[in-house]
């Protein structure tokens, strides 16, 4: 990230989610603030939105929110009333969600949540009595003091969702995040890149430079993917016990009602918890 600068990547992840709603029907992650909160000319985007090149991008972000979503709301049903959302960027669910007695902590990069909350006000989006707004680097900060400090209650369970963080973070910091999260009784919902298998589909590879390129070009360049198996190393260390980690073929299989296929590397969703 840009010193001082909100997320770049923030905005184009809201975008998609928001292209996801007309261009897909809303098929898998229906988000009713998706368009507002973005603050731009809706029938402009949808016009110059071309060939469609994003669209494997797309469904996944829509799917890593829809399965971080239901994960959420089962928690809460199953008692749970502290939701943490970690690197926020334009996020819609703590505006859309409707459960009393539930607080949403939105933890952001300063820049971001500043630029979020000017979107909100901009966007005439109320911030209800249950929504709290945090700044932390998630590469200097004690997240466990900053939630406290915040008012999360760390000796009681907290539900986290942390979508599209990961894939700009050092390895150090992911394990200093996810070794925050495992202090607590916590289940998490993540995703990140795992590498292509060893001779990728072309297809994939162009998919995978030119996101790179991308993000590189705003300031905000990919660390390296990490293995699953490191994943797992990460997780199990910082105190998770429960993992389901889903590759491209159980994303599609479980989560978009598809046929399993494709390269098991890029995007995986995990779903880990320090409970059994
Ligand atoms: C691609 S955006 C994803 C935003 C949101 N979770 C979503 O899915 O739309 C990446 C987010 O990570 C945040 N971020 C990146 N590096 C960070 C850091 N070191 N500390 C805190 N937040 C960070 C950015 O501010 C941004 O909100």
């Amino acid at each position: 990230m840009r010193d001082g600068q909100p997320s770049h990547t923030a905005f184009g992840a809201a975008r998609h989610r928001a292209l996801h709603q007309d261009l897909d029907g809303a098929a898998v992650f229906r988000d009713p603030l998706a368009w507002r909160i973005l603050g731009v000319d809706r029938h402009a985007i949808l016009a110059g939105v071309g060939d469609d090149a994003h669209r494997a991008l797309r469904w996944f972000i829509a799917a890593r929110h829809r399965c971080a979503e239901d994960r959420v709301h089962a928690a809460i049903a199953g008692g749970v009333d502290q939701v943490v959302v970690l690197g926020a960027g334009l996020d819609t669910f703590a505006y859309r969600m409707d459960h009393p007695g539930v607080t949403v902590v939105e933890v952001d990069h300063p820049a971001t949540g500043t630029w979020k909350r000017e979107r909100l006000h901009e966007a005439g989006i109320d911030v209800p009595g249950h929504v709290r707004h945090l700044g932390v680097d998630f590469d200097h900060d004690d997240l466990v003091g900053a939630l406290s400090t915040a008012g999360v209650d760390t000796h009681r369970p907290v539900v986290a969702m942390w979508l599209g963080v990961i894939p700009y973070l050092t390895r150090r910091s992911v394990a200093a995040t996810l070794g925050a999260l495992g202090s607590l009784s916590c289940e998490v919902v993540a995703d990140y890149r795992a590498p292509l298998i060893s001779t990728p589909d072309p297809v994939d590879l162009d998919r995978v430079t030119s996101l790179e390129r991308r993000v590189a070009a705003v300031g905000e360049p990919l660390t390296d993917p990490l293995p699953p198996e490191d994943m797992r190393e990460i997780l199990t260390g910082a105190g998770f016990v429960t993992i389901d980690d889903l590759d491209r073929p159980a994303i599609r299989s479980r989560l978009l009602g598809l046929p399993p296929a494709g390269d098991a590397g890029g995007g995986h969703i995990v779903v880990a918890s320090t409970a059994t």
